[in-house]
């Protein structure tokens, strides 16, 4: 007989989820119009009319989010994704699930996944310098020695591969995860496997759980303490 309960717990905010897919669809046009104009394959004003937009959209997103990352509370917070001694060892069971192919396991998480947290922040870092050269790389080619159109394109690359590799990433945690990670990041809520149920706490708009009962619970061990 199965005694396993499942719980649905809300992690995601409505803020955070809007912005992080305000964020991703602006990303992909940025990516496919920025691109286009670096290869010359249509009239570069059409091409650059949409970058803009698609600017307009990313700015007041990440405004929001990093507004959030700093007076947010809960997952919203930058505390969700700094990592400590619990989310580095959990970080390397990530990477060890990843060399495996899928044959070791994948360990249990609460919000931010204790790998991409950090780089989650490192990828805003870069949005803060793309749309800084963006913006001012017409009437300020250069800023001392630096040609923000050559920082320009180094953000590209990276925020390119980047996405790439987290769509992988979050497949791949979906996959080899009980989490429902991509649904939650469209409701809100992750999917826990637990031996007993937990009792949660509303905290703003999310739920919040001890992290202790919650790792105690969980029908696979729980090796990030990640703070609700
Ligand atoms: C994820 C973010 C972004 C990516 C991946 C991206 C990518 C690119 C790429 C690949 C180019 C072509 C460079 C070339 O022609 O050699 C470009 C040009 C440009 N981007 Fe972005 N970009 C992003 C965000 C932004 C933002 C936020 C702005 C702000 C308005 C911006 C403004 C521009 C401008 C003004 C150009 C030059 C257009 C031209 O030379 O005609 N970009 N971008
Ligand atoms: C169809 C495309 C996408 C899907 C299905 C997707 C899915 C997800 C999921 C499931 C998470 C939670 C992962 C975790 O930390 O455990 C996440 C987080 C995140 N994703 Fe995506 N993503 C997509 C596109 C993008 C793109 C293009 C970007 C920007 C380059 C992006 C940026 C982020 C960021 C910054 C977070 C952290 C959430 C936050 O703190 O705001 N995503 N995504």
């Amino acid at each position: 007989m199965n005694n396993n309960e499942i719980q649905r717990i809300s992690v995601w905010s409505r803020a955070l989820r809007i912005t992080h897919w305000v964020m991703a669809a602006a990303v992909v046009m940025l990516i496919a119009t920025g691109w286009r104009m670096a290869g010359d394959l249509l009239p570069a004003s059409t091409l650059q009319d949409d970058h803009f937009l698609a600017a307009a959209f990313l700015i007041p997103a990440f405004l929001l989010r990093i507004y959030l990352l700093f007076f947010g509370t809960g997952t919203d917070h930058i505390s969700d994704c700094e990592p400590d001694m619990n989310r580095l060892r959990s970080a390397v069971a990530v990477l060890k699930y990843y060399f495996s192919l899928g044959r070791s396991p994948l360990p249990n998480w609460y919000a931010h996944n204790p790998l991409w947290g950090p780089l989650y922040l490192l990828l805003f870092l870069f949005f803060l310098i793309q749309i800084l050269s963006g913006t001012l790389q017409q009437s300020h080619p250069y800023i001392g020695m630096v040609n923000l159109h050559d920082v320009h394109i180094i953000g590209a690359y990276v925020i390119t591969g980047f996405s790439v590799v987290h769509l992988l990433a979050v497949f791949l945690h979906d996959l080899g995860g009980s989490g429902s990670d991509i649904s939650a990041m469209i409701n809100g809520h992750r999917i826990f496997i637990l031996k007993k149920p937990v009792a949660t706490q509303q905290s703003g708009e999310v739920q919040s759980v001890s992290l202790d009962e919650l790792r105690r619970s969980l029908k696979n061990k729980m090796q990030d303490n990640n703070r609700p």
